[in-house]
């Protein structure tokens, strides 16, 4: 899979993508990101990149042309599968969704920007939009690493035990189970005994359980 994001601030997206899975996971050649400074294609003076909005008010919006320019040539490599925007007004993102999306071979994700970006982007040229959660942030910078985070360690062979993405909170509807690790009692906190216990059977079932039981309590909304 290959993800481009495009930002006018890709110093943001230098740190979340180049760690621990999603960095292993793009050395192992499982997903390719490339951060693309959308200033990079500006022909306006001083590199700019945005403008007063039509309607007034403060806050500046980013302009059509220099994004229209990136996603052209981004096109003319390539087929997308999507092109996303970053949004609250968008889908609210979810497990399943990241799922989907890991299935692609090519997603551009641009990251929207304070005030909005010029209206006739998202009609023509954007076809799908991404809310992360019902608040606002400063940017889709963050956004678009959870989105590139969330869609990449489901691909297999990201994680190594391939398993593990698929236990996941939410993969089957349910909340994860509690995990426990070393020492089996600490200041006389203890783990619980059956886990302790070898057998896989009955650990398989208590996990079952406790899944069903967390998400009962802490989101019952998801049964
Ligand atoms: N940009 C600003 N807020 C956002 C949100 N909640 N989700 C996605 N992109 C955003």
């Amino acid at each position: 899979m290959r993800i481009d994001i495009l930002t006018i601030l890709p110093e943001l997206l230098d740190s979340p993508l180049n760690h621990s899975i999603i960095k292993r996971a793009q050395q192992k050649g499982i997903a390719e990101i490339f951060v693309h400074n959308i200033r990079n294609y500006t022909n306006y003076k001083h590199r700019q990149v945005d403008d007063y909005a039509f309607s007034g008010g403060a806050g500046m919006v980013l302009m059509i042309e220099p994004i229209d320019n990136l996603i052209t040539h981004l096109k003319k490599e390539r087929e997308y599968d999507e092109i996303i925007y970053t949004s609250p007004d968008g889908e609210l993102y979810s497990q399943s969704l990241a799922n989907s999306l890991s299935l692609k071979n090519n997603l551009m994700i641009l990251c929207g920007h304070y005030k909005g970006i010029d209206h006739r982007i998202r009609e023509h040229l954007i076809t799908m939009e991404i809310s992360i959660g019902d608040y606002v942030l400063t940017g889709g910078e963050l956004a678009a690493a959870i989105i590139a985070d969330s869609v990449i360690r489901v691909i297999p062979g990201a994680i190594s035990d391939e398993q593990s993405a698929l236990t996941d909170s939410f993969q089957d509807g349910l909340l994860a189970p509690p995990v426990y690790t070393r020492p089996a009692e600490y200041k006389g906190w203890k783990a619980p005994d059956i886990l302790l216990s070898g057998n896989t059977k009955e650990i398989e079932k208590w996990l079952h359980e406790q899944s069903v039981e967390r998400t009962k309590k802490l989101r019952p909304g998801l049964i």
